[in-house]
């Protein structure tokens, strides 16, 4: 069945988990690592947590460093972290006494920022993993393993005017419920308080946010956790069953919905100003498509999000568009700005007399009917989760739904999570962003030595990098083994041959999909070949102008509509791989040499022609790069060498390296820095320049 019939016919159910508990892998396990062991096994099961939600806890004894003797120790997931991918080093460990011992300090609710400087001072041998704010929820509570998870089940009752009820009927009694309450030591106290008070609960459900349960082994405490997921799930599904989710679908999905993204996305992108540059994410899974599509969309979408894991990271509320009006730039300026107003007027409202700075106002989920979902952060990874949030937070919704009225985050109460000087202290200590954060490069010729030496460079320092080259084997190898180094977010690969004018269209798209638009245009793909004049065909010419010069040409072109969008964040920046021939007259290789000057020669009219829309065009000029590059692995090396009397292996780079004016080797990477300087901020005030990296060649001084 395709996307459209199944949406339209039955909601899209719970994923129901399953313990996957190995007794074998755990009877070897010491008990910290039986912890780590049952928070991978939960966190690494996306029906059970998001990614960093949720946290893990078991009270163990140690031997104290100080005194020798046992005591009891609190192992609680630390500050930041993710239980699915954790080590044993991302838990803090905590004398158990002493955080009992801290409730002297504490008065009542608006004690909960000073309860947590306290955290610390518990520290139990010297583990310099910071502690939670979920840290009382775990020490308060009586019991050897506790769990405290996000599941989309989970939060579909908590945060449902049915929810209360529907956890009586699933479970009668056996799990408790507490209205909402921002997390920190009150919300522990009032928990401790809920389960003394009924000493049968087996876990408590904490309206608007998720659910907190415990047993007395590790193994029983997942299979506990795991079983109250599945309970949610199963309650829901049979609400759910036999009719369509959000009131059945509206909307058609667009066939062309990925063409519609890619074409919105760089405009959308462009108007987000007075801010770090945007990165952005398309999908269009089926949850997307079921809500964004429905009848109750636009209603839903309005109330924002519910647990603070989801609103932390998709905003109070998306912005949402009309499919019809998508051509129209005004239009979308207009949505943008006033996105921007209504939560400026959001800050307005609810700010205290601390609160930091209204931070950067536009939206970072966009929901389009028929198209999809894109989200906008300024990294990739962020971008890319926000996106899972909201998907999140859209399985809430329809769960919600299905058993009574979805309830929001109250506004107050989001605000003052968004705006916690706790969080602002994390914000302040976050590392500087790269310089080329949130910058998106299209590298050509990508898979190539020079190519690949400059998306690296680019990678390392920020940006996303889409590598587009005709050779389909070695640009996925490249970007698998870049995958590996810089994370799979940050790069793609786009088969695409540049004198082919619908390939060329095609990467640019695909890049608009993949990451939101362009910052950095390298044009590097390229050949070489050797003839004398006379041996020269027609062939040969065509050849070295298709690729070195209407291949620049067609790749600037399509670069372009989306270079123009950036001026407002500062202008967009095109480098153009060159060469010495290119200045430099070269014997027996006329078609290369004056296709590449041709080449040259564009880049400064681009230069002229892109000024007014903030784009820079610059050219680097290599020479003799042979280590790594594949035009020297060719006919190149032995047809340069023959017309210079030398063989082609050690004595030609020899030739090469004595004819330079500093006698040195030139290498891909020291191509790459020259790209940098040009594609970065660096150069912000340089356009129609030449830099030669070449060793040195007065042949090749530019005059
Ligand atoms: N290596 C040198 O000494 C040297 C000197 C001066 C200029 N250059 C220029 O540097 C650039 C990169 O060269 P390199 O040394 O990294 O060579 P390389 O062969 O290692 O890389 C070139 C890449 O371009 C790709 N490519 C070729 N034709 C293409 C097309 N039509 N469409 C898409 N991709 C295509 C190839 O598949 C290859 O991956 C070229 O423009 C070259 O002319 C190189
Ligand atoms: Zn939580």
């Amino acid at each position: 069945m395709n996307v459209q019939a199944q949406i339209s016919a039955a909601a899209i159910p719970f994923a129901v988990p399953a313990s996957r508990w190995d007794e074998a892998v755990a009877a070897k396990l010491s008990p910290a690592e039986l912890l780590l062991y049952r928070s991978n096994l939960l966190g690494s099961d996306l029906t059970v947590t998001n990614f960093g939600g949720g946290n893990t806890s078991a009270k163990l004894s140690e031997t104290d460093p100080l005194t020798g003797e046992e005591t009891e120790v609190l192992w609680v997931k630390g500050s930041g972290g993710d239980i699915g991918s954790m080590k044993l080093d991302g838990f803090a460990t905590l004398y158990q006494d002493k955080l009992l011992g801290l409730e002297k300090h504490y008065a009542g609710p608006d004690d909960d920022d000073k309860m947590v400087g306290y955290l610390p001072h518990c520290t139990f041998n010297l583990n310099a993993r910071a502690a939670s704010i979920d840290t009382p929820l775990h020490s308060l509570l009586p019991f050897a393993h506790v769990d405290h998870v996000h599941p989309d089940a989970i939060i579909a009752l908590a945060a449902s005017s049915g929810g209360e009820a529907a956890t009586q009927e699933i479970w009668g009694g056996k799990i408790g419920w507490l209205p909402w309450k921002r997390p920190g030591y009150t919300l522990g106290v009032q928990l401790r308080d809920y389960v003394k008070a009924n000493p049968h609960v087996e876990g408590v459900m904490l309206a608007g946010h998720g659910i907190i349960c415990w047993a007395d082994s590790a193994k029983a405490c997942y299979e506990h956790t795991i079983g109250l997921i599945a309970d949610a799930a199963n309650y829901l599904n049979s609400k759910l069953a036999g009719k369509p989710a959000f009131g059945g679908a509206v909307t058609v999905i667009s066939s062309d919905r990925a063409a519609i993204a890619a074409g919105l996305m760089p405009r959308l992108r462009g108007l987000m100003t007075g801010a770090r540059r945007k990165v952005g994410h398309y999908s269009d899974d089926a949850e997307a498509l079921e809500f964004v599509n429905s009848a109750e969309f636009e209603r839903l979408a309005a109330l924002g999000t519910s647990c603070p894991d989801h609103f932390l990271r998709t905003k109070i509320a998306p912005l949402t568009l009309d499919p019809a009006k998508l051509e129209d730039d005004a239009y979308l300026a207009q949505k943008i700005a006033d996105y921007r107003d209504l939560y400026a007027a959001y800050y307005e409202r609810c700010k205290r007399a601390n609160s930091p700075a209204m931070r950067d106002a536009n939206p970072v989920v966009v929901l389009v009917p028929g198209v999809g979902r894109i989200t906008f952060a300024t990294d990739k990874t962020t971008a890319r989760l926000a996106g899972e949030f909201y998907g999140n937070a859209i399985n809430v919704m329809r769960g919600a739904e299905a058993i009574g009225d979805y309830i929001a985050l109250d506004e107050q109460e989001a605000f003052d999570i968004e705006y916690w000087l706790l969080e602002e202290a994390k914000l302040q200590r976050m590392p500087a962003p790269k310089p080329l954060a949130g910058r998106i490069a299209l590298v050509t010729g990508g898979a190539g030595g020079i190519g690949a030496a400059t998306a690296a460079r680019l990678m390392a320092d920020g940006a996303c990098v889409m590598l587009a080259d005709r050779a389909a084997d070695a640009v996925d190898e490249v970007r698998d083994g870049f995958a590996k180094q810089f994370g799979k977010d940050v790069v793609r690969s786009v088969v695409c041959d540049v004198t082919d004018e619908a390939q060329v269209a095609e990467a640019f798209a695909a890049c608009a999909r993949e990451f939101g638009g362009l910052d950095i245009l390298v044009a590097n793909a390229g050949i070489a070949s050797s003839a004398p004049i006379e041996e020269t065909t027609v062939e040969l010419w065509d050849r070295n102008y298709d690729v070195l010069a209407q291949g620049y040409f067609l790749t600037s072109r399509s670069a372009w509509p989306l270079l123009k969008r950036m001026k407002e964040q500062g202008g967009s920046s095109v480098v153009f791989i060159g060469s010495k021939n290119a200045v430099a007259a070269a014997t027996n290789a006329s078609a290369y040499a004056s296709a590449k000057a041709a080449a040259n020669h564009l880049a400064r009219c681009l230069a002229l022609e892109g000024a007014p829309y903030g784009i820079r065009v610059n050219t680097v000029n290599p020479d003799a790069v042979i280590k790594g590059s594949r035009i020297w692995d060719g006919d190149w090396r032995k047809e340069r060498a023959g017309a210079y009397g030398i063989d082609s292996g050690a004595e030609l780079e020899e030739h090469y390296r004595n004819r330079s004016m500093l006698k040195r080797d030139v290498l891909p990477s020291d191509i790459a820095e020259a790209v940098y300087f040009l594609a970065s901020d660096m150069s912000a005030k340089s356009t129609g320049n030449m830099v030669n990296v070449d060793a040195g060649n007065a042949q090749a001084f530019t005059r």
